[in-house]
């Protein structure tokens, strides 16, 4: 092993997702055996960043895909949270050996070409071998519910059209919503490009000079039905036309830090798993997220009319899932095959990413 074969493992385990596109960790080979991964998070910026747990999710998906990509070389890989207790800046340490019992990863090909698909898919139901390949690559840890039937998916896109209204209406959101699309972009290595967004090109000029100010948003808003026709184009359609929504529940209530990276690990393997069956997915974690506020009793906003929302938006969303309030939901997504966006994020160099 040479400090070559570590190199080309993070050059593949860069494509992991995070929220947004955040990449929430710096890379460090400290030696031939060892790599550090120093994560963030983006809690003090990102509404959506809830205790940091996305970014936690993410911090997950990149070890599972480290793992990938280090059985495409032999080599098996153990991670360990090194820092004590920071979860803001939690760090990782990754230690390789060569070993001749390792076998390459199936998924190893997918690393790359998994990306978000966020246009309406194809509504054709999912085969027995995509749900039980699904099924499996989530694990023990976790259970899937699914939403498959058309009354099903009818119901989801009921519940990202609520949450959307609240997103797009939220004073807090919008710097969030500002910074994250790179405009008349089809590659974004930071962001998301205008063209992955979902949204035709009339619509996104609209988006674009509508989300110059917040006061242009609430005039919109309040006399011009402004969250209609992205609603319809990034909720609506989308809840409706695709094969399954997906929910990932926890068997135990998620505590430590450790569980968030396990539930970023099963994500990236369900993800990856979906991509190995010639289908793709799309995360819808803002319902998820404004649920985790409501039930934890926390304020996100300086609006208590959006709180009493978040309330509401997370009792319809436990009469979907047939749940309480006590029940863990960890990830949404929806998934369905479509053809290849022609649009997607991509990431910084390896160099930007190293530190140390
Ligand atoms: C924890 C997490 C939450 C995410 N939430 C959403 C979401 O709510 N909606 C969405 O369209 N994409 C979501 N994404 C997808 C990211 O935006 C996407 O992975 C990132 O921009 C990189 O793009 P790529 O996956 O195409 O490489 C999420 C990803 C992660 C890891």
């Amino acid at each position: 092993m040479n400090r070559d074969t570590l190199v080309a493992i993070l050059d593949l385990a860069r494509w992991a997702p995070s929220g947004d596109n955040t990449q929430p960790w710096r890379f460090e080979i400290v030696d031939e055996h060892l790599i550090r991964v120093h994560g963030f998070d983006t809690r003090d910026h990102v509404l959506y960043d809830f205790d940091g747990h996305p970014s936690h999710i993410a911090h997950g998906a990149l070890l599972e895909t480290i793992g990938i990509a280090a059985s495409g070389f032999g080599l098996a890989s153990q991670w360990t949270i090194s820092s004590q207790g920071d979860e803001r800046h939690p760090v990782y340490e990754v230690r390789l050996a060569a070993d001749p019992a390792v076998v390459r990863d199936p998924l190893f090909d997918c690393i790359e070409a998994r990306t978000v698909q966020r246009r309406p898919m194809k509504t054709s139901p999912l085969t027995d071998t995509q749900r039980q390949a699904l099924i499996d690559a989530a694990g023990d840890g976790f259970g899937v519910q699914w939403f498959e039937s058309w009354s099903e998916r009818r119901r989801v896109a009921r519940l990202l059209w609520d949450s959307a209204k609240l997103r797009l209406t939220c004073p807090e959101a919008y710097p969030v919503h500002k910074a994250v699309i790179e405009w008349h972009a089809r590659y974004s290595k930071d962001r998301i490009p205008e063209q992955a967004v979902g949204v035709n090109p009339a619509t996104a000029r609209l988006m674009q000079w509508v989300m110059q100010s917040w006061g242009r948003v609430q005039f919109f808003n309040r006399y011009l039905l402004g969250t209609v026709a992205p609603r319809i184009e990034l909720d609506l359609l989308p809840g409706l036309f695709c094969a399954a929504h997906l929910l990932l529940r926890p068997r135990r209530p998620p505590a430590a830090l450790a569980d968030w990276i396990e539930l970023g690990m099963a994500v990236q393997r369900v993800w990856l798993t979906a991509t190995r069956q010639g289908l793709h997915l799309q995360p819808q974690m803002t319902p998820v997220i404004f649920r985790w506020y409501a039930r934890a009793g926390r304020h996100f906003s300086s609006d208590p009319a959006l709180l009493e929302q978040a309330r509401q938006l997370s009792d319809d969303f436990e009469r979907v899932a047939g749940s309480g309030p006590q029940d863990d939901f960890g990830f949404f997504a929806r998934v369905g095959t479509s053809p290849q966006p022609h649009s997607r994020s991509v990431r910084h160099e390896l160099a930007a990413l190293m530190t140390g």
